[in-house]
């Protein structure tokens, strides 16, 4: 029988390149939309391709749109999915002194509750069917914090914590879950982040117009290498802790295991941040 794999804001990006790569493979996609305008974009694009999948509306912000999202999934799937792909994810990006509260408010209600609230609707069909697949979409940014995104690295910081004690606490219920740890990917989150990356009269602006040109000096892998980093955690008898994607994700490993001090010396050098007095 196909196992059913929830992937929540698989409108765009990543979570498209996933839905339509585990449809082709075998899998029962429930892909998760805003609005049915996109749903339908998702299901005519996969039908295109000659595979079939079901959309389902959901806000993660949303605590209503959660449990409506999950009841019509326990229904379609006779009691719940056998796996979640945690995906739906966005970015307010700007220096600390730069982003606002609601801003911030907003990554952390996405990235990180929304997370949560999705797991803990499904978990306890897991729990009863004594299988299951957690799948958070983590980053490169839950590793190392870089200047400019750090709202984004302490919501993605705060993801792989919470994961680390939710593995832990499902030890023995059949529920294997992973982490997915790429680096820069090229989807909108990225473009939309590079232009939002200009407020007026901010005093760093000369080092945000660096970091773009840092961030567009390499082109970067498209979706497609996480979803299939994704279908490995679905396909793997015993799911890896963390699938890193990419060569940021093994830079921010290293970075990891250098000094903090030269660590924060070669990031300041590079956006010349070092030595200003303003
Ligand atoms: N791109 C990268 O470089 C990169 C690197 C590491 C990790 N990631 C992570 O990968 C995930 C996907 O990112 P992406 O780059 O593919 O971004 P993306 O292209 O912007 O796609 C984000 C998806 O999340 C959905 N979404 C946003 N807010 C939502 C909400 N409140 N409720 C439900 N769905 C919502 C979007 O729906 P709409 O289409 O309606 O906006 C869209 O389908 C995120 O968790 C991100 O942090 C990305």
């Amino acid at each position: 029988m196909k196992k059913t794999v929830v992937i929540t804001g698989a409108t765009s990006g990543i979570g498209r390149a996933t839905a339509l790569d585990l449809a082709a493979h075998g899998f029962h996609v429930i892909a998760t939309a805003r609005t049915t305008e996109k749903a339908g974009k998702l299901t005519a694009e996969a039908a295109e391709r000659g595979h079939t999948l079901r959309t389902v509306l959901l806000d993660v912000t949303d605590p209503r749109s959660c449990q409506d999202a999950v009841a019509e999934i326990d229904e379609q799937t006779d009691g719940g999915p056998w796996a979640l792909v945690n995906n739906a994810g966005i970015v307010n990006p700007g220096a600390f002194e730069d982003v606002s509260e609601t801003d911030a408010r907003a990554v952390l209600e996405v990235n990180l509750l929304g997370v949560a609230r999705m797991t803990r609707l499904v978990l306890p069909g897991m729990r009863q069917r004594g299988e299951g697949r957690i799948i958070q979409m983590s980053s490169a940014g839950g590793l190392i914090a870089v200047p400019f995104n750090g709202w984004y690295s302490a919501g993605k910081f705060a993801l792989e914590a919470l994961t680390d004690t939710l593995r832990r606490e499902l030890a023995g219920s059949g529920v294997r879950v992973s982490l997915i740890e790429p680096g820069t990917v090229d989807t909108p989150l990225v473009s939309g982040a590079l232009a939002r990356l200009a407020p007026p009269d901010s005093r760093y602006e000369a080092a945000y117009d660096r970091a773009r040109r840092i961030v567009t000096a390499r082109k970067p892998p498209g979706p497609e290498t996480v979803a299939r980093a994704v279908r490995r955690a679905l396909t793997a008898r015993v799911p890896r802790r963390r699938y890193g994607v990419g060569y940021e994700a093994v830079m921010a490993r290293a970075a990891r295991l250098i000094p903090p001090a030269a660590v924060d010396f070669a990031m300041c050098t590079a956006l010349r941040l070092n030595g200003r007095r303003r």
